[in-house]
């Protein structure tokens, strides 16, 4: 059945490439009362595993992540595309839907023992996810949960990390 963030998702046909339906967040961004409500949304779910930290992959991931930490009063860890942050980093590469990609972490981002929470727009073969999870443990972190506003369950990407817990707004099938 349809939702109200659902209704503010707009579904882009063969965008970045042919074969892939591009799930597009910006109207919910756009409406700033959908914002915050996605926002507590994934704030409470953070809360519920007693998250010390949120981190969030470059670029969405920013977006969504940002307002939940600042809600719940935690630091925000972005893991970044290469080259972007200027001192000692962790990598992870990773595959895509629609290519591979790399990302890092500062190395003091995370202090041991700190639980994790990441948030990210769209959880779809759990490429990112895993870059995000290694990045984490290797810094010592304990990876608790990862919240989403959009999961797109047929892509298997819960599968690649059994146990994780994982919250999202929206399935698609
Ligand atoms: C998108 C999206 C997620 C990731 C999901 O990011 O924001 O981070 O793909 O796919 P996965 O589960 O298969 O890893 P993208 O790398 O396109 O970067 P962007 O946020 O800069 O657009
Ligand atoms: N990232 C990976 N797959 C995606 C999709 N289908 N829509 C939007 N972002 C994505």
């Amino acid at each position: 059945m349809a939702n109200v963030f659902e209704d503010h998702i707009a579904s882009v046909k063969d965008f970045p490439n042919k074969g892939i339906t591009f799930r597009d967040i910006t109207p919910i961004l756009q409406d700033g009362k959908l914002f915050r409500e996605a926002t507590h949304q994934l704030a409470k779910y953070a809360k519920s595993r007693a998250a010390d930290v949120i981190v969030g992959p470059e670029a969405r991931g920013f977006i969504v992540g940002c307002p939940v930490a600042t809600e719940l009063g935690l630091g925000f860890v972005p893991a970044r595309k290469p080259q972007k942050l200027p001192r000692e980093v962790k990598r992870a590469s990773y595959d895509l839907e629609y290519g591979s990609n790399i990302l890092e972490m500062h190395k003091d981002a995370i202090k041991p023992g700190q639980r994790v929470v990441i948030c990210d727009d769209l959880l779809a073969t759990a490429g990112t996810l895993r870059a995000c999870k290694e990045l984490v443990e290797e810094l010592g972190g304990e990876l608790v949960g990862a919240a989403f506003y959009i999961e797109l369950p047929d892509l298997k990407g819960k599968e690649k990390l059994p146990g994780l817990d994982v919250f999202s707004l929206v399935q698609y099938h």
